[in-house]
């Protein structure tokens, strides 16, 4: 199966995200395992992966997608179906109206939100499904700037702040407090929400889990997740689980081709300057901060020629990191970035010019597909 995957990093051009739909179809068998052991939902989380090419198997195996913006949403009912959920930090006037007509459960982040906008949900010729965000008040992410529950988030109603008197309409509770943790971390976060929140379940239809559950990974512990899910199922037998993974749904399942446009010296190894930018094309390893892995690299000194990875743009940050490779590289040389399906084409953008990576998919027998490629209209099309 790799070996044409590698053939076609050779043929595409680059800069190119390549996503290669057997991968998420194995993903796709581990939840489709999990949602027959424990009969929960589970949706993708458009914001992590929106690629639509790749959606026909994605509404085969899930039961619809969550969304935090009207567009997502609308992208979701338009190329996925199933449910579409919405949730985000706030809605305007202008949002809920689009949201109207697209979503079946819309979940909010504060008792006042949800007091400006019930009566045009209740006017709504839809049923729409209505939620409050919750904040279990247990911080247990590791990464500060995906820890929702990180002291003083502005994300879910701690249990100080929750209104009781104010429930009336509402059929659900959500939380999202995870981010790439096992279910050693969703059972602490359990425990608590049930303490905090349990008393208010009988009144509820749903309960949504949120994401980060990192349950394609070969080593989380996916009987633990079952277990928890079912103990909850059991203790509240009136509830319906959701689970909004968007990372675990494409795992290891992208890539992103690049280039080297120049090999220059640098302080304490070469630099090999890309045509791809991480400011660019995968904001994540800065924002995180992150190194990604490269095919056929390991850590530097591991492999006799190390480089320092860079982006083409102005940007003096605009390093991926550094990397220790078998040969010297060379012009042209095709460098290789793996697990680039989350969270990297959805937060693209052309700063200084710089042109996206086309996408490319690859089927499930295995036949390359260019679904897009992009030119200067592109960058002059969001720009006045
Ligand atoms: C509310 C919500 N749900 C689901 C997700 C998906 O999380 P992940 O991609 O880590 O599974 C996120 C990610 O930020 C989120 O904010």
């Amino acid at each position: 199966m790799s070996d044409d995957r590698d053939r076609y990093f050779c043929t595409v051009q680059t800069p190119a995200f390549v996503v290669d739909e057997r991968r998420i179809e194995d993903n796709l068998d581990v939840l489709t395992a999990i949602k027959a052991r424990t009969g929960c939902r589970i949706l993708i989380a458009l914001k992590a992966f929106a690629m639509r090419s790749t959606f026909a198997g994605i509404a085969r195996a899930l039961d619809g997608c969550c969304a935090t913006t009207p567009d997502e949403a609308h992208h979701g009912r338009l190329h996925l179906g199933g449910e579409v959920h919405a949730g985000a930090a706030a809605f305007s006037d202008t949002d809920m109206d689009q949201l109207i007509e697209d979503c079946d459960h819309i979940v909010f982040n504060s008792f006042s939100l949800w007091q400006r906008h019930r009566n045009r949900i209740a006017a709504a010729s839809r049923s729409i499904s209505c939620g409050i965000r919750i904040n279990p008040g247990r911080s247990l992410g590791k990464t500060p700037i995906y820890d929702p529950s990180r002291p003083g988030s502005r994300l879910g109603v701690s249990r100080p702040h929750f209104r009781p008197d104010l429930l009336d309409g509402i059929d659900g509770l959500h939380f999202h407090v995870l981010c790439q943790q096992d279910a050693a971390d969703l059972q602490r976060v359990l425990r608590v929400f049930e303490e905090h929140f349990g008393e208010f379940l009988h009144r509820m239809h749903w309960v949504n889990f949120g994401g980060g559950h990192y349950m394609t990974r070969p080593d989380y512990d996916r009987d633990r997740l079952c277990g928890l899910i079912k103990g909850f199922a059991d203790r509240h037998a009136h509830l319906r689980i959701y689970l909004e993974p968007g990372e675990a749904v494409v795992l290891d399942a992208g890539f992103l081709v690049a280039s080297v446009l120049d090999i220059i010296p640098g302080e304490s190894m070469p630099i090999a300057i890309l045509d791809t930018s991480a400011t660019c094309h995968m904001p994540d390893v800065l924002e995180m901060p992150y190194r990604p892995d490269v095919v056929g690299a390991g850590t530097i000194g591991a492999r006799g020629h190390d480089y320092e990875l860079g982006g083409l743009t102005c940007l003096a940050a605009d390093v991926i990191g550094r990397y220790s490779f078998d040969s010297r590289l060379r012009v042209g040389q095709r460098v290789v970035f793996s697990d680039m399906a989350q969270y990297s084409m959805v937060k693209t953008n052309t700063f200084n010019g710089v042109r996206l990576p086309s996408i490319y998919r690859i089927d499930r027998a295995g036949k390359l597909h260019l679904e897009r490629s992009f030119c200067y209209e592109d960058f002059a099309g969001r720009l006045a």
